[in-house]
């Protein structure tokens, strides 16, 4: 029903993490979810063949421009969520996944100011919408980020973008020992041993803060929740404008 991509031409700023922890908490919530790992570098289909069995989840590995369309269309009638995971490279694959997107989600790391690759998906979307009228709704997502201190550097990324009318979800992903171990040890944050810890219970408080802002920002109906929904999500966040 909604295809969501990540974006960011640069690797590093945490696109594979946050599409996981997207799908892992949508499974949680009883949603089906197709993963599209457009990565040649198959970081979410090593983890997804390494981990245990997930019913309700497909992943669709080695997908390139050519087949990213039909594979996009086919799946979106049947899945609850598509979600594409680009690569970290400037690739002809982000302008055909963006375009065939309902948001697309971009993750800056708040800590450094290197927002760069983050820039060329937001210069194409601007693109698309001042030359072609074509407006794809999208959000940055910053990642990474100390969860201790709010520190300066974040919140100037974050006066920048509000200051570009840029939508910022309020949640920033933060840099969490236990979003690493999930791709160490092929687990979804919630299996991990760690998630009965105070810092496990903060990761997951974290991801599920993170996928209720992704939720209040994609498109109104184009996610249904399921008929046999049993735990549905929590209250939606208002985000930034
Ligand atoms: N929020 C986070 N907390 C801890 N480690 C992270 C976080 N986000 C990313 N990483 C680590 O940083 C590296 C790159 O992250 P990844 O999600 O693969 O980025 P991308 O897909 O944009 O290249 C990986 O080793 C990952 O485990
Ligand atoms: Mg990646």
């Amino acid at each position: 029903m909604a295809v969501i991509t990540f974006a960011n031409t640069k690797g590093g700023a945490g696109k594979t993490t946050a599409a996981l922890l997207l799908t892992t908490e949508l499974l949680h919530r009883n949603y089906r979810v197709c993963v599209i790992d457009a990565d040649p570098q198959r970081w979410f289909s090593k983890w997804y063949e390494s981990a245990a069995l997930m019913p309700r989840l497909s992943v669709e590995t080695y997908v390139s421009a050519p087949t990213l369309q039909r594979i996009v269309h086919e799946r979106r009638s049947q899945w609850d969520f598509v979600i594409v995971d680009l690569p970290g490279i400037q690739s002809p694959l982000l302008a055909s996944a963006v375009g065939l997107s309902d948001h697309v989600l971009i993750p800056i790391q708040g800590s450094s100011m290197d927002a760069q690759g983050g820039a060329q998906v937001l210069d194409l979307l601007r693109y698309l919408d001042r030359k072609a009228g074509i407006r794809i709704p999208h959000s940055v997502v910053l990642s990474r980020v100390n969860p201790a201190i709010t520190t300066r550097s974040m919140q100037a990324v974050q006066r920048l973008l509000h200051e570009q009318q840029i939508s910022v979800l309020d949640t920033p992903i933060a840099e969490r020992a236990a979003f690493r171990e999930m791709f160490d040890l092929n687990r979804p944050l919630r299996k991990l041993e760690s998630a009965q810890t105070g810092s496990g219970e903060k990761a997951i408080a974290n991801a599920q803060a993170f996928v209720n802002d992704v939720m209040s920002v994609v498109t109104p109906g184009a996610a249904q929740p399921p008929a046999y929904s049993a735990t549905r999500g929590a209250p939606v966040l208002e985000t930034a404008a």
